[in-house]
């Protein structure tokens, strides 16, 4: 019987769904953060359940080859890269497997994954920036990443995947807020006014929208940080402030107010132009998005036989960037989302971009689908859906096998819940191609 504190010498037998290592101890499964295939390893068990225990390294006898020192001196506690250890091309061998474990799992046999697509240069990627601020022990504003499994922020002034223009304006507006003493939220008394700051990039028209999450409405010397920040940073194109004043997880409130600018910036993927706006959908990895799309394209076979009568869904549709990649192969694109804002966006970027057969609606696809299909009498001859982490509801699927579309195209952030519809979808349709594309290099599979 494991106990907890005890320690054990182990032989690290796999890598599990978050990049964790897996042990054996008498038939029970050991967790162990930050260990590798292969290694041996002293442990100290942290926890015990019924069937699994969670261990932490106290020594590693013997070293995969695949092991790297993490240059980040915030790895070991922050909850954001937990494979920053692990060699690139490994963690890319790391995540195929847990596709395939999904698979597996979920439709009861093997299935063929092919190699995942990964970045020439997996650094820095990320177009978007998004730091809690909050108080310390001595209540002096701190500003960086939540800590592992906790709301502890660990002050950040460096990130290795963060755009690094994101980075030095995000630690302009943090200098400022110490400076001027501007108050920052507190997560015990639920006081104080600063709770977040984002900020995106668009990372090919170099445009930055800024937003200041707050608690209330009384950001102190306003004025004097929109002149600091734009005069400093001549490609901040917008700043905005949105209000949150609930006690939630959830970054964003509805409520936004331009304080500087239009209020939203452009990005560039392929050949087409998108409006991005603070609370809109838009993929924070867009080298790896183009890559995403065109495989998404190219897995319908349109080059090999583009029929120009077909119709296409996008569901999910965010500002609307896959159905605008795939309109010059169909004669119709419908296209869904259930924020409205992001509708607006996707409007407004099918109009920048001339095109004409895409039609953008605003609601949940569960409802919504069902009621445009009757309207327009449908059939769709390819589905496009990209859902968020739980995946498809039940109703969806189930129109899906009614309708019958030649091909889906599943994208998906969570290969457990993809693999689940996939195996429910199975009843009416062959799984032809799996591909991964790692969207989020140094960061766990989901
Ligand atoms: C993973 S994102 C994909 C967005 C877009 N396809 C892209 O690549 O940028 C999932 C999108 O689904 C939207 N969403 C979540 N639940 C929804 C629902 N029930 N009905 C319609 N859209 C939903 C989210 O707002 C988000 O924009």
């Amino acid at each position: 019987m494991l106990k907890k504190n005890e320690e054990y010498i182990v032989d690290i037998i796999d890598n599990g769904f978050q990049g964790e290592g897996i042990a054996k101890i008498d038939g029970i499964t050991v967790f162990i953060d930050q260990a590798i295939k292969g290694e041996k390893i002293k442990i100290k068990i942290l926890k015990v359940q019924t069937n699994f225990a969670y261990g932490k390294i106290i020594e590693i006898l013997e070293k995969s080859n695949n092991r790297i020192d993490a240059e980040c001196s915030t790895y070991k506690r922050c909850g954001g890269c937990n494979l920053r250890h692990i060699k690139y091309q490994e963690t890319l061998n790391i995540k195929k497997t847990v596709v395939e474990n999904c698979m597996y799992k979920a439709l009861k046999k093997e299935v063929k994954v092919n190699d995942v697509i990964g970045m020439e240069n997996p650094l820095y990627y990320r177009n978007k920036l998004q730091y809690p601020v909050g108080v310390n022990k001595e209540q002096k504003q701190i500003m960086g990443v939540y800590s592992s499994r906790t709301h502890n922020i660990i002050p950040t002034e460096e990130c290795f995947i963060q755009n690094k223009e994101c980075q030095i304006i995000a630690n302009d507006i943090f200098k400022f807020v110490q400076e001027n003493n501007i108050s920052a939220y507190n997560e015990e008394t639920l006081k104080g006014t600063l709770r977040h700051i984002i900020i995106r990039i668009g990372v090919k028209t170099n445009e930055v929208l800024v937003t200041l999450v707050l608690n209330d409405n009384n950001l102190k010397n306003e004025k004097e940080l929109i002149k600091y920040l734009t005069e400093k940073h001549k490609n901040i194109k917008s700043i905005v402030k949105n209000f949150n004043t609930k006690n939630t997880n959830v970054i964003l409130g509805d409520k936004t107010e331009v304080i500087y600018g239009d209020g939203y910036i452009y990005d560039i993927l392929g050949d087409y132009k998108f409006k991005i706006s603070p609370l809109s959908f838009y993929q924070v990895n867009p080298i790896q998005t183009e890559i995403l799309y065109n495989t998404a394209i190219n897995n319908v076979g349109v080059d090999a036989h583009i029929d120009p009568d077909d119709i296409a869904l996008d569901l999910y549709c965010g500002i609307g960037t896959i159905g605008i990649f795939a309109s010059k192969y169909f004669k119709k694109v419908y296209g869904i989302e259930i924020v409205k804002q992001a509708i607006e966006d996707a409007k407004y970027n099918a109009k920048i971009n001339n095109i004409n057969n895409i039609e953008f609606f605003a609601g949940d696809v569960e409802k919504i689908l069902p009621e445009i299909i009757k309207r327009d009498n449908l059939k769709p001859n390819v589905v496009f859906v990209d859902p968020p982490r739980k995946g498809l509801d039940k109703k969806t699927i189930e129109l899906l096998k009614e309708l019958q579309p030649s091909k889906i195209i599943y994208i998906s952030c969570n290969p457990a819940t993809l693999a689940r519809d996939v195996a429910l979808l199975e009843e009416k349709y062959e799984l032809k191609n799996v591909q991964p594309v790692d969207m989020f290099p140094f960061t766990r599979t989901h």
